[in-house]
């Protein structure tokens, strides 16, 4: 759990450690439509981790429920060697087992990495989206 949450720390910054190990346990707790794959290193150390989920609808997807990628990480000094492939193979596995047909996943403007990653391993871009929000206890 400890190394899980250490990547996530690493992956969502902004999170609490609190946070994160409130999600680690709703992951968990719904083996159902949740799954974590994790890449061990060496014992009790981890280097990459893919959370995958299910969601009722994805953009660019055309089928439901869809599986999704909610999280996608390999240590820096890991990356480039097909462990982020593997992760998400073994995903698309798991979704498949579950009857899905169709995977989908987001990633930010600027992670060039993960878009070249994802186009890579056979994901297609279907939409770009910017976000809002306005603080309404200002006017
Ligand atoms: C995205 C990430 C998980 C990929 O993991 P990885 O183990 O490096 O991926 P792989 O080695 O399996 O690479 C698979 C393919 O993706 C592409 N790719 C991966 N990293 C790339 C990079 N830095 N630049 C260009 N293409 C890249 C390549 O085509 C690669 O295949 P190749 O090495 O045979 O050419 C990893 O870069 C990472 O953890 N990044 C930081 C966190 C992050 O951005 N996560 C995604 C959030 S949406």
């Amino acid at each position: 759990m400890e190394e899980w949450l250490r990547m996530r720390s690493v992956l969502w910054p902004h999170c609490l450690p609190e946070q994160l190990r409130l999600e680690m346990r709703e992951w968990l707790s719904n083996p159902e439509k949740r799954a974590c794959f994790v890449v061990e290193a060496s014992p009790g150390r981890l280097c990459g981790f893919l959370e995958a989920g299910l969601r009722d609808y994805a953009d660019g997807c055309d089928t439901s429920p869809v599986g999704y990628i909610e999280g996608w990480y390999v240590d820096a000094s890991y990356q480039r060697m097909g462990l982020g492939r593997a992760l998400v193979r073994a995903a698309e596995e798991w979704a498949r087992s579950k009857g899905l047909r169709q995977m989908a996943s987001d990633c930010e403007l600027d992670n060039h990495t993960s878009l070249a990653a994802h186009l890579a391993l056979g994901y297609e871009e279907a939409e770009r989206s910017i976000h809002f929000c306005k603080n309404l206890m200002i006017d």
